[in-house]
């Protein structure tokens, strides 16, 4: 049985342990929000966090998250307000196709969470890990900068 904590929800999941977690959280919780790109860790599409921290889910074994906090896309608005973070994003028409931009906040998240003023080469630095195929990199820097301006 793994146990974890997901957007505060204490959750039991009787599941493959070497199950990708991005699975898991799509196919049996039902949250779809988080998705998949490379399946390889290299595009940052299936982001959430485990404790606060950033990983690629496509990857981690459900097992990893046992005992753990996890937040997905799903669990960052308060309600029907969106995170200010989500609302920027909003604001400054972000998504073009939308199927990398769960990770993109995601990342974006963790980024503000940490350093809630971050210089361009922060956000480049910390936003690097996410492949956006409609080139939506300069209004993603843009609704960065909203969130700290
Ligand atoms: Fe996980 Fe690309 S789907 S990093």
């Amino acid at each position: 049985m793994i146990k974890f904590e997901i957007n505060g929800k204490p959750t039991a999941l009787d599941v493959d342990p070497n199950a990708p977690l991005l699975w898991v959280v799509r196919e049996v919780i039902g949250l779809t929000g988080s998705k998949f790109g490379c399946g390889m860790g290299l595009c940052g599409a299936c982001t959430m966090h485990l404790n606060g921290e950033p990983v690629r889910t496509c990857v981690l074994p459900v097992s990893a998250a046992n005992g753990q906090r996890i937040t997905t896309i799903e669990g960052v608005a308060d309600g029907e307000t969106l995170h200010p973070v989500q609302q920027a994003w909003v604001d400054e028409n972000v998504p073009q196709c939308g199927y990398c931009q769960s990770g993109q906040i995601m990342s974006a998240l963790a980024l503000l969470e940490k350093n809630t003023n971050p210089s361009d080469k922060d956000i480049q630095a910390a936003m690097a890990g996410n492949i956006c195929r409609c080139g939506t990199y300069p209004r993603i820097e843009k609704a960065i900068k909203r969130v700290i301006n």
